[in-house]
């Protein structure tokens, strides 16, 4: 079923612009903003107007373009110094999704490939091309994790979720959403726990908002409820999303999804995490080498404006943490399931479903978006 709104759309042509659904404004009000130079794409992404692995990916590529429109008018070197700076800005907006990273050197490597062959106004149209495809693919990309993932599911089900990995997160259609959409337009009866997900609160603004627009049966609970519906036998699955999943499994996402796949070990019930081959960081060889954000102490002290803890008490506030892959029974990509969860299977899968030429390939290179 699509929905009303989208999370983010270019409008125009090459002097057009980024409007994005301002996520901060859920689910109260369906606010849009219109980004217009990169600068603006930058602070919507640190302050999660745009947020979610894939849906920041995509706001870099298109926060690449806005940068660039200045310098179309200018010689192949200036359009060149004003991507390399204005890919620096992009990339150190937010460090653990490493979507952000994959989709600003895919953008990188098209514009190098096209110097010396297009005059400046070229290389723009095609990045902004580029930028589209991204957009686009990302859309078929949700829908197969969609397919793979409900293959997983059987009518009754329980599913508890965290954060939000749905529509908002990516093009349309989500990674761990996905799964449930799938399974839910194909008629299984399934009921989900969305945790709250402190400190902000993605999985009751947005998860719950989400799934209660598309009709599924939803239940909102605190993060810290999920032991005992657990334990209450209302919870056959845990299924959530991930931002940077390393070569041996191991996987980023947000904060809590590590305690979640504990209580889920404890009371065995199959913990998932669904990503496109683009959250694949396969030059860390495990999660202790990925970076995780760490973001203000007003999002705990003050969280949504008003004070909730004493001044000057000491805050730590990790944006993610990371789920080790022994306790993961599946990663349901684009590319199909991959288990056992471990290094071998997982460079086999992205490998035998790559698509020739490359243009797909996992993230593979980490923060560096300028080398090739
Ligand atoms: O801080 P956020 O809201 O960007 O965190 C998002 C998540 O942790 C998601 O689960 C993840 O990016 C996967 S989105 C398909």
């Amino acid at each position: 079923m699509p929905s009303s709104w989208e999370t983010l759309r270019w409008v125009g042509g090459l002097a057009g612009q980024l409007v994005l659904l301002d996520q901060t404004c859920l689910p109260g009000e369906l606010r849009e903003i219109t980004c217009r130079d990169v600068s603006a794409v930058v602070e919507a992404i640190r302050a999660l107007r745009v947020r979610g692995a894939p849906a920041i990916g995509i706001a870099a590529a298109y926060g690449l373009v806005l940068g660039l429109q200045p310098a179309a008018a200018a010689g192949t070197d200036a359009l060149f110094a004003a991507l390399e700076e204005t890919r620096q800005l992009l990339s150190a907006s937010r460090p653990t999704a490493v979507n952000l990273n994959w989709a600003l050197e895919r953008m990188g490597h098209r514009a190098r490939q096209l110097r010396g062959v297009l005059e400046p106004p070229g290389i723009l149209a095609a990045l902004l091309a580029e930028a589209q495809a991204i957009h686009d693919e990302d859309r078929a990309t949700c829908r197969a994790i969609g397919r793979h993932g409900a293959a997983l599911l059987r009518d009754g089900m329980g599913i508890l979720t965290h954060c939000n990995a749905g529509a908002l997160a990516a093009s349309e259609y989500g990674t761990a959403l996905a799964v449930i959409y799938t399974a839910h337009e194909a008629g299984l009866r399934l009921h989900v726990f969305a945790d709250e997900t402190r400190p902000l609160l993605q999985g009751a603004r947005l998860t719950a908002w989400e799934l209660v627009e598309r009709g599924v049966d939803t239940t909102l609970i605190c993060d810290s409820m999920a032991a005992q519906v657990m334990r209450e036998g209302r919870v056959q699955a845990v299924i959530t999303g991930a931002d940077r999943i390393a070569a041996n499994g191991d996987a980023a996402n947000k904060i809590g999804t590590y305690a979640l796949a504990v209580l889920a070990d404890a009371h065995q019930i199959p913990f998932y995490i669904a990503a496109p081959h683009s959250t694949f960081d396969l030059t860390l060889d495990c999660g202790a080498a990925i970076p995780i954000e760490q973001r203000d102490p007003r999002e705990i002290t003050h969280g949504f404006g008003r004070m909730t803890a004493p001044a000057g008490v000491q805050v730590y506030n990790p944006a993610f943490d990371v789920t080790p892959a022994r306790l993961i029974r599946a990663l349901i990509t684009d590319r199909g399931l991959i288990a056992p969860v471990t290094a071998p299977r997982i460079a086999a899968v992205l490998q035998e479903t790559a698509p020739a030429g490359g243009a797909q390939r996992p993230a593979g290179t980490g923060n560096s978006a300028a080398g090739e």
